[in-house]
């Protein structure tokens, strides 16, 4: 029998079939089990979550056709297994790491940090992903120098899907590249949470080490749409040194620490700690008091991993659309890379202790 299947040649014919929603072939991402020959008939299970089951067809006619190419003569049965639903119940198991960056107030920092966290760690050779969740004033455009660009649309399996934008080697996705820049947008609860499943369920995101996810402030649907779709890792805080921001920040905090939300905290960073003018670098002025950060860190049983001091040039930065992190010799870099240290030595930390977040269900 000249025809006869060999096992290798299956198993390479069926890689070429990569998964439609993250990229990685179906063999990679532990897709295929059991697989049988017999004489030219192959047999074997793929293993669907939930929300794959539209999934079906595309796989019997990618994996027919892709055994037909070497066996045209060859059956191809699949029998398909659908997955416990908390197996798998993560839509982005491509993402190593989901950080949420959050505050209790706005205007202190959160996307500053954010997209800063974000090159940073691209810059420790990482695949880094940034969401900006903050429908209601989405900063990521500016911040990036990215107004005019809109995210490429793929079709997959006949729906349309966004494409993450690349820029300094991050992938990002903001409300901002979808509206126009004068369009006012009056979103309430529901097309809130619709935004943020987009975000998750319709866009191609890429196998990434970290995905940071840029917050509005406070507690609302947005943060309740996030820990019901994905499971985040863990959050960090930012505050400013003032009590007004603690306050704040410390009921921010204590939504991820709901018992049934359960997220863990990697620390706080303060920002704006300090005040200081480029022409005396030796001098601090402690604008907006000074402990808050740490206070927050107290109350939240976790710590303090940086600060960040209030320099012009993070705002220009900002606004010209050239992170502080990607210019060379920049004030704040030393203390921003030293916070990510300690984020990193808090992260590794976390994923020892515990396993992945558990993605809060709706009752
Ligand atoms: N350390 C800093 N020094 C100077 N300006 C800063 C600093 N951090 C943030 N800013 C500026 O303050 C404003 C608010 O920061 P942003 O990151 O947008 O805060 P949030 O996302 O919390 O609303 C922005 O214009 C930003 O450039
Ligand atoms: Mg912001």
């Amino acid at each position: 029998m000249d025809n006869m299947m060999d096992n290798n040649k299956i198993l390479q014919t069926l890689r070429t079939i990569k998964h439609p929603n993250h990229g990685e072939d179906i063999i990679q991402s532990k897709m295929v089990h059991n697989l049988r020959i017999n004489d030219n008939q192959l047999t074997f299970d793929i293993k669907l979550r939930p929300q794959e089951d539209n999934l079906k067809l595309f796989l019997t006619t990618a994996c027919t056709e892709a055994v037909q190419k070497i066996y045209p003569d060859g059956k191809v049965l699949i029998n398909f297994i659908k997955e416990a639903k908390n197996d798998f119940a993560n839509p982005l198991p491509q993402i190593k790491n989901i950080i949420a960056v959050a505050s209790g107030k706005g205007g202190v920092g959160k996307s500053t940090v954010s997209l800063n966290l974000a090159l940073a760690l691209k810059n420790t050779g990482a695949k880094v992903g940034l969401m900006d969740a903050d429908l209601y004033g989405p900063s990521m455009p500016t911040m990036l120098g990215l107004q005019d660009i809109k995210p490429k649309i793929q079709t997959v399996e006949g729906k349309p899907k966004m494409i993450p934008i690349e820029k300094y080697g991050i992938h990002s996705i903001s409300l901002g590249y979808l509206l126009e820049a004068e369009q006012a947008v009056v979103l309430r609860g529901p097309r809130l949470g619709g935004i943020i499943k987009q975000f998750v369920f319709d866009c191609v995101w890429p196998a990434l080490d970290y995905l940071i996810i840029d917050l509005p402030p406070g507690t609302g649907d947005i943060q309740l749409t996030l820990v019901q779709t994905i499971p985040l890792t863990a959050a960090l805080m930012v505050t400013t040194p003032q009590d007004v921001a603690v306050a704040d920040a410390l009921k921010a905090m204590n939504m991820f620490l709901l018992p049934n939300v359960n997220v863990p905290i990697l620390g706080v960073v303060e920002n704006m700690s300090w005040f200081t003018p480029a022409e005396l670098p030796d001098n601090k002025y402690y604008l907006f008091g000074q402990g808050g950060g740490e206070k927050l860190a107290k109350l939240g049983e976790t710590s303090l991993l940086g600060n960040l001091p209030l320099v012009q040039s993070v705002r220009e930065a900002g606004d010209e659309g050239i992170p502080f992190m990607e210019k060379t010799d920049h004030p704040a870099k030393e203390y921003f890379d030293k916070m990510v240290l300690e984020l990193s030595k808090s992260l590794n930390k976390r994923n020892k202790q515990i396993g992945e977040t558990n993605i809060v269900s709706v009752t």
